[in-house]
């Protein structure tokens, strides 16, 4: 239980972080924040001169058009110059930074024992050594490579390889399904793909390459030119299975394990073989700061994902920045972000914001459970790290499990706590900063967005007091309002739309072919807005509190998927006719998903059903999107006009009577008969 006065009190910042804080008092970030808004030239503009550029932008350091009452929607900061993110990453940071034999990442695998470290010259190396082979496998600038990794080095190699020769990298999660990553593959048309043979996430083994085989058959029968995959040995690497037998601990003994995975010669070729003939020297493809950088696809509401796409100027000042300032990054510090290198946590709180600063960073192979629940917490010592990034669903996901795993770690290292990915409840928030924290490590709430592409709504370390559950104040460069249902901003206290006035470097510059759906989806509903489609609620001191999605999204997880996706997963099953999916609360997911199915003639509900939908929609989409309910509905409530009332069957799945207004139901008969017939336990 939290009480009220617990939520309400104000969590000051510890002094301890004042002496070195880039922002040491919450003056200093108004004043700050005042000019990043104000002057928006003069504040990106000193954090371009950090950089290397080989030309001057040309035109405008800002132009754009946010009013689609005005024309095209257009975002360009720093037109005409030109430069390589690559370069400025890595080349910058070892030749200038002399940041050479600086740790760029501890991996730590899967399995405890199972870890190595990169420096940032060998990073520069190995990025080097796959960009010539990129190239010789014809790669060039504008191309579209796809990712299809792990959490292993190579996924960043990968990555920054893409970003030196201007190919854009397109990261599917390894979690995601064969069916997911054809559909990526064939949005952005795709030349090559990455992936690896298998790997062990907690104790399932995932046969990523069999899984690779599938999407890319799949691709083939639908036209795509796709022809080359590149295959990482990871599982069965070479230093450790030497002709079959472990040279390595006991706890490795397992990694030794031949995978079986099919070889296709037409098509694939080993990371390795590639690796071993190419060269460490590549010059960098000199890019404009508005070419584009990489594309990640994130759910849409009508049910097909939007590839977001970033392009690298504007994306490497605001990743850059915000990593430095969020986490009062100091050179010292072991940053670890647990996210996966799939979400857009992982681009640019995982790979570009950290590396832009010459950060050591964690990159964690493996899940927090396993081989038990205090996993995060070694890492944490083993690594002396001081800065951690989460999410609250693995925050409530360690709750329930007790104080004891964390308290059986010292956890001194840390200085500052992150969450991301979904509105963090105070009971988590508090549990995170007491248990976790000590009291001693400040808690950044960061509210953002794929689209956003970095930090919008955030509390800074050494200055901002904060309230549990509440994102607090704007980043730099960030302005945002609360509109009202016709649009009108609010002031002071108030709740609606969270809205952004204007633009910030890192903001997405269209969906990836599609850029009618872009100003529909961000910047019609409000004219001269960006529009993030979530709700918001500032309260009498100006704190921003993120009330939850209001459009037809759900986040499962941290992880947003749309109900009309899920739904469409469900309509391909012979047996079903209709289907609506909507969010239920979820102790540890925050949200997970509640179906209602009616069926086609001749076929009855079942328990076998149930399995093959879930089934269903775990290979269509991926496991994060696996239902927890699935009930049966004679009929689905429907307004007169035919709209599922998708308000009416949240309340039946959360068995909330207090229905509101039935009038303009068609058949408000069928609500009570689905109350009866409530799935209450999870099937
Ligand atoms: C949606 C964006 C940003 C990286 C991970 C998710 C929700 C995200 C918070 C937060 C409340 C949050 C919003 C947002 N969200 N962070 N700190 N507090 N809500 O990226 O998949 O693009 O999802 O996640 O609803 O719109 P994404």
């Amino acid at each position: 239980m939290v009480l009220p006065e617990e939520q309400a009190r104000l969590y000051q910042p510890r002094p301890e972080l004042l002496p070195a804080a880039h922002v040491p008092s919450l003056s200093h970030y108004e004043r700050l924040y005042q000019r990043s808004v104000e002057e928006p030239h003069e504040f990106w503009g000193d954090v371009a001169k950090e950089f290397y550029w080989k030309s001057h932008h040309t035109g405008p350091f800002l132009n754009y058009n946010f009013d689609v009452t005005k024309g095209r929607i257009f975002i360009e900061w720093m037109k005409g110059a030109t430069t390589n993110i690559c370069y400025n990453l890595l080349d910058r940071n070892v030749n200038e930074k002399k940041l050479g034999d600086k740790i760029a990442f501890y991996w730590e695998g899967n399995e405890p024992g199972d870890s190595a470290k990169i420096t940032y010259s060998e990073l520069l190396h190995k990025v080097c050594q796959f960009a010539n082979v990129l190239r010789s496998q014809g790669v060039k600038k504008g191309d579209r490579i796809s990712i299809y990794l792990p959490m292993i080095v190579e996924l960043v190699v990968a990555m920054l390889a893409c970003a030196r020769i201007g190919a854009l990298h397109s990261v599917v999660f390894a979690g995601f399904s064969a069916d997911s990553l054809c559909e990526r593959i064939l949005n952005c048309g795709c030349s090559l793909l990455i992936t690896a043979d298998a790997f062990y996430r907690g104790d399932k083994l995932i046969n990523l390459k069999h899984i690779a085989d599938e999407a890319l058959q799949k691709c083939k029968d639908r036209g795509s030119p796709l022809k080359k995959c590149i295959v990482v040995k990871h599982l069965g690497r070479e230093e450790i299975a030497v002709d079959g037998t472990c040279t390595k601990s006991p706890p490795l003994k397992r990694l030794c394990q031949d995978v079986q995975i099919l070889w296709n010669p037409a098509t694939d070729m080993w990371w390795h073989e590639l690796m071993s003939s190419a060269s460490t020297e590549c010059e960098p493809e000199w890019c404009d700061a508005e070419d584009e950088l990489f594309i990640l696809y994130t759910s849409g509401s009508t049910g097909k994902p939007k590839g977001v796409l970033h392009t690298l100027g504007g994306y490497m000042l605001f990743a850059a920045t915000s990593f430095k300032y969020v986490f009062d990054y100091q050179p010292e510090d072991v940053y670890w972000c647990t996210a996966d290198i799939g979400w857009i946590t992982g681009h640019s709180y995982l790979t570009y914001g950290p590396l832009a600063n010459g950060a050591t960073s964690v990159l964690f192979e493996g899940v927090p459970t396993y081989p038990d629940v205090g996993r995060m917490w070694s890492i944490v010592d083993k690594y002396k790290v001081t800065k951690f990034y989460t999410a609250p669903t693995a925050i409530r996901l360690m709750m329930k499990h007790g104080e004891e795993p964390v308290k059986k770690h010292s956890r001194k290292s840390l200085k500052v706590l992150g969450s991301v990915g979904e509105p963090i409840n105070p009971e988590a928030w508090l549990w995170y900063y007491r248990v976790v924290g000590e009291e001693r490590c400040p808690i950044v709430d960061t509210f953002w967005q794929t689209e956003t592409g970095g930090h919008m709504l955030t509390p800074l370390p050494a200055a901002t007091p904060m309230k549990p559950g509440s994102a607090a104040f704007p980043f730099f460069g960030v302005v945002p309002a609360i509109l009202n249902e016709s649009g009108e901003e609010l002031e002071g206290e108030a709740e609606g739309y969270l809205v952004f006035k204007q633009p910030w470097p890192g903001i997405m510059r269209t969906l990836y072919g599609n850029h009618q759906q872009f100003e529909t989806t961000y910047f019609k509903k409000f004219p001269g807005y960006y529009v993030t489609g979530d709700g918001c609620r500032r309260d009498k001191d100006g704190y921003y509190w993120i009330t939850g999605r209001i459009d037809d999204m759900l986040n499962v997880s941290g992880h947003l998927l749309s109900t009309a996706e899920v739904e469409s997963a469900l309509l391909e099953h012979t047996a079903i006719s209709e289907a609506a999916v909507v969010s239920h609360p979820h102790p540890l997911k925050g949200e997970c998903l509640y179906c209602f199915v009616t069926l086609r003639d001749g076929h009855e509900f079942t328990k076998n059903l149930t399995d093959e939908l879930k089934k269903q929609v775990r290979e269509k989409i991926g496991p994060i999107a696996t239902p927890d309910y699935i009930q049966y509905a004679p009929s689905l409530p429907k307004t007169r006009s035919g709209k599922i009332t998708r308000r009416i069957l949240r309340k039946i799945a959360k068995n909330d009577q207090d229905l509101g207004d039935l009038s303009t139901l068609a058949n408000p008969g069928i609500i009570k008969h689905l109350f009866n017939s409530r799935c209450d336990t999870k099937q």
